[in-house]
């Protein structure tokens, strides 16, 4: 377990999992994402204290990954049809106790709501008016409640799910009303969840247990479950820390074991990662195509941009980087430099900071054809690819035990068309 370890990042890379760079771009070209099974599976390892690892899929849905998840002993959850429709996929159990996949959200959509009423899945419900709605199509419904206890907190304002600027949950304050419309709709609240936001710190924590535990007391007795929620941070940059997890583990098992006292029976304990079981695992690999001066700026252009990762245009997120000289060449001088894409919106810089600011580098020299690799790619990675620009969105690999595997194939002209449809000229 990375109890407290700080992390070191190298600047050239020959290979990812065993694998050489080089070989992998040979066989499926760039930009590629490319995730190492052994490093979920090191992830899943370090939080078997819980009862329940709940996969936040929507950090990264590949079937594949939910499948290798699942034969860990994951469940997941889901926040859409789509994603629903992706766990069953994968081979998820809604019935399995504890439930292998259950619906989180603040709002049902129509089809969501019909797919929850037709394969009875397990809800947690961020409004009261998914009370009253779950309660009208599947009455007798056990549901969990995730509540939003007044205060958040995220390593971005935009990732804070917590506070009275905040959409999701439901206020601290509302629970009595919860339970009026649970007893009018015959539902059952058997769960307590909260996620205050991704990049939780023990501090914050223990603030949230509280909060949980006062909510757990108002609700009572029919509580079976607690959740604490997503929001486990990984290291992005060099010397920051992992949060102490026996310290995180200790925190909310004491919380779990008082309500079980005053309830007198047993609790179980889930947590809801989505970035900490993925985020390491996953590479970006992008070829270099232009190396341009800029006054001052010296900017290595990627084939890949701000549709194949998202995170630093829109939380001026920082990610590792790494450079595969072809032939596999080393200088050891390093260059400050600009890092963009190809598209066509000044925003497309992969070393920008919050608020847009442009960053720079200091990275081995490189020249076009060289390979320059976005590390701690694989959470919210290629989950917010699109296809802007007119571009395909890349493939995703697993390396398994040593084997390459296409996950994904790179999309094709064909695919991004699909579904347009050129209407008959009125003559
Ligand atoms: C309800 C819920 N659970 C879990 C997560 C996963 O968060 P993280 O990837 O930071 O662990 C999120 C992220 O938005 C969330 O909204």
């Amino acid at each position: 377990m990375p109890v407290a370890a700080t992390s070191t990042f190298d600047l050239l890379r020959t290979e990812i999992a065993g694998i050489e760079v080089e070989k992998i771009v040979s066989q499926f070209g760039t930009p590629c994402y490319v995730y190492d099974m052994q490093m979920i599976r090191r992830r899943v390892e370090d939080l078997s204290m819980f009862d329940t690892i709940r996969y936040a899929q929507k950090a990264c849905s590949n079937i594949a990954i939910l499948d290798r998840l699942r034969r860990l002993g994951v469940v997941v959850d889901a926040v859409s049809a789509g994603e629903v429709r992706r766990a069953l996929a994968a081979g998820f159990d809604p019935h399995s106790n504890p439930p292998g996949i259950v619906y989180t959200a603040d709002v049902f959509d129509r089809e969501a709501l019909d797919l929850v009423a037709e394969r009875s899945l397990h809800v947690n419900c961020g409004s009261p008016d998914m009370i009253e709605q779950l309660g009208a199509v599947s009455p007798g419904a056990s549901v969990t409640l995730r509540i939003n206890p007044g205060f958040g907190h995220g390593h971005s304002q935009k990732t804070n799910t917590g506070g009275p600027q905040s959409k999701h949950g439901i206020w601290h304050m509302d629970i009595d009303r919860c339970l009026r419309l649970a007893d009018m709709h015959n539902v059952a609240i058997t769960g307590l969840h909260m996620h205050i936001g991704s990049g939780t710190d023990l501090e914050h924590l223990s603030q949230v247990c509280q909060s949980l535990e006062r909510t757990a007391e108002q609700i009572g007795r029919t509580l079976t479950t607690i959740s604490a929620g997503g929001g486990l941070p990984v290291p992005y940059r060099e010397g920051q820390s992992y949060v102490d997890l026996e310290q995180y583990y200790a925190l909310w098992d004491q919380t779990r074991k008082r309500l079980e006292q005053r309830f007198g029976h047993p609790l179980r304990l889930e947590i809801e990662p989505g970035r900490y079981l993925v985020a390491e695992s996953g590479f970006l690999i992008a070829e270099i195509r232009a190396v341009k001066q800029m006054g001052e700026n010296t900017f290595y252009l990627l084939d890949a941009g701000f549709n194949d990762l998202a995170r630093p245009i829109l939380y001026g997120a920082y990610h590792p980087i790494s450079i595969t000289h072809r032939g596999g060449v080393a200088p050891s001088e390093r260059i400050d430099v600009v890092v963009g894409g190809p598209l066509c919106e000044s925003g497309d810089i992969f070393t920008q900071e919050e608020g847009g600011f442009v960053a720079k580098r200091s990275l081995p020299p490189a020249r076009v054809g060289d390979f320059l690799i976005l590390e701690v790619a694989g959470a919210y990675g290629f989950v917010m690819a699109s296809n802007y620009n007119g571009r395909y969105r890349p493939p995703e690999l697993l390396i398994e035990d040593g084997t390459v595997h296409c996950i994904r194939r790179r999309e094709t002209f064909e695919d991004l068309i699909s579904g347009e449809t050129i209407p008959p000229v009125a003559t």
